[in-house]
């Protein structure tokens, strides 16, 4: 898969983080369900893998991804785990060497024009643009266009459904991320319900 087929099933990838293995399930069938099938599950808890597992078992609509990949040892767990890609929120060439050893589809972040170069030279078009709101929000996207046109990025960090439009109207944006599909308070009472209606919700937003 090409990471940028990613951007094909929506205009939004919600980051999410399980404190619970036993959330991920129904987590992933509210957002299913909401229209919302690609998936960042991050590796930020302990049971982040057991999570992934289940739910690639489970719930084969959904297009699971890990997220907050840091080191190679990520990389191959979240191929173990059976993650169908893998994002980063920066680029190393430990995690970079080992997604492509693994064929695990890698969506790096940057925040910086040497990090794009650096990124691009490793083979990366598609790229995680983190944190976006603090690293220049929309107009560095648009200044990133100029030297760097064959370059798309999703930004992820600091989006809300508000600004999303923003992002999504920038042509370098061809789909962006966040955690709010998946509020941590929504997911500790199992309001399944509110989060499929954050996910249609998200999965209708327009660019502004
Ligand atoms: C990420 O990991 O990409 C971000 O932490 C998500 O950022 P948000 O919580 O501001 O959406």
């Amino acid at each position: 898969m090409d990471t940028l087929e990613l951007a094909a099933h929506g205009p939004v990838i919600p980051v999410i983080v399980l404190q619970r293995v036993e959330d991920g399930v129904p987590l992933a069938r509210a957002l299913v369900e909401g229209g919302v099938r690609v998936l960042e599950v991050t590796l930020r808890t302990p049971v982040a893998l057991a999570a992934i597992a289940r739910i690639v078992l489970e719930v084969p609509q959904a297009i699971v991804g890990a997220g907050t990949v840091r080191t190679a040892a990520d990389a191959q767990a979240a191929a173990a785990a059976g993650c169908r890609f893998a994002v980063s929120p920066g680029y190393t060439d430990a995690v970079g060497g080992a997604c492509r050893a693994l064929g695990l589809p890698l969506l790096p972040g940057v925040a910086t024009a040497g990090e794009v170069m650096r990124a691009q030279d490793a083979g990366h078009s598609f790229l995680k643009f983190f944190p976006a709101g603090a690293a220049g929000g929309v107009p560095m996207l648009k200044a990133l266009a100029g030297p760097f046109p064959d370059v798309q990025f999703c930004p992820t960090g600091g989006l809300t459904p508000a600004n999303a439009p923003e992002y999504l109207a920038v042509p370098n944006v061809p789909v962006c991320g966040g955690s709010w599909l998946t509020p941590a308070d929504a997911v500790a009472a199992g309001d399944w319900v509110r989060i499929t209606a954050l996910a249609r919700a998200a999965a209708a937003l327009r660019p502004a």
